[in-house]
């Protein structure tokens, strides 16, 4: 792990492997140790880089409202102190998919591909935002565990709510590292995102879209909507998975990653 200032806070990124970059981001409420299955695998063929968001794992936290904009521009100005100038992949699960579409949205020639993980390009409705409401009242009134340990078995599959013993215990200590704050700034950046569906057909670059049969928080037609309006996508379904694929599921996500990858290589 290493430490870099962006502007007036520092932030934790992991980098490893060399070639095409991948950038790995998070979803809410987590921070850069969920991709640990893809760091390990992915720099074998790649140059992987994991970032914290801002607050988040070990990066700092801003004043304000997390908003997708700002964290997108956050990971745009790590790949700038990286000098990394060649485009990248960006790998973002849920919220990390939110943020990848609108990098994409600011800043779409430092992008050759897409990932898009147990995600969506719809805002939020009424419905999700009045819960979101409630979600930053209880933080405010009773803290964070009560969000986190309700949403802790919406995350996982049913056979990973049983097999899993340990993912859940590393799960839910993630969750509760989390400020109250951050949960806070990052539930309101989630309630006044933008609908990115307008954007969809107008990526051009090869995009990959990857989700859990089981999602619960997502269901999987709102990914294969996605897929019906890119102009290059492939999808694919994984069994036994939930909101995070990627854990669930290592070896078939991975393999799915690899594929697409080569389609990069030199
Ligand atoms: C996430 O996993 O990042 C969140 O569930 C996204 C959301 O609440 O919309």
């Amino acid at each position: 792990m290493t430490t870099i200032q962006l502007g007036n806070f520092r932030i934790a990124y992991d980098d490893l492997g060399k070639g095409q970059v991948i950038l790995l981001i998070h979803g809410y409420p987590l921070n850069r140790h969920m991709w640990a299955p893809q760091l390990s695998e992915l720099s074998k063929s790649a140059r992987v880089l994991t970032i914290d968001l801002r607050g988040h794992g070990e990066s700092e936290m801003v004043e304000g409202t997390n908003t997708m904009e700002a964290m997108a521009d956050d990971c745009a100005n790590l790949l700038e102190k990286l000098d990394i100038t060649q485009p990248v992949i960006l790998c973002g699960l849920s919220m990390g998919g939110y943020i990848s579409l609108a990098f994409y949205r600011k800043y779409p020639q430092k992008v050759s591909g897409l990932v898009l993980t147990a995600t969506r390009a719809a805002a939020d409705s009424q419905a999700a935002k009045d819960n979101r409401d409630q979600a930053m009242r209880t933080v405010k009134e009773s803290g964070t565990t009560p969000i986190a340990k309700a949403m802790l078995p919406r995350l996982l599959s049913p056979v990973s709510l049983v097999n899993r013993h340990q993912l859940v215990t590393d799960l839910e200590q993630m969750m509760l590292s989390i400020s109250d704050q951050t949960y806070i700034r990052d539930l309101s950046g989630l309630k006044e995102r933008p609908d990115s569906t307008g954007l969809l057909s107008t990526i051009s670059q090869p995009v990959l879209i990857i989700h859990g049969e089981n999602d619960q928080i997502i269901p999987i037609d709102e990914a294969m909507g996605m897929h019906g309006l890119l102009p290059d996508s492939e999808f694919i379904a994984l069994p036994d998975a939930g909101h995070l694929p990627n854990l669930e599921q290592p070896e078939l996500f991975n393999k799915a990653v690899l594929r697409f990858l080569s389609r990069f290589h030199e």
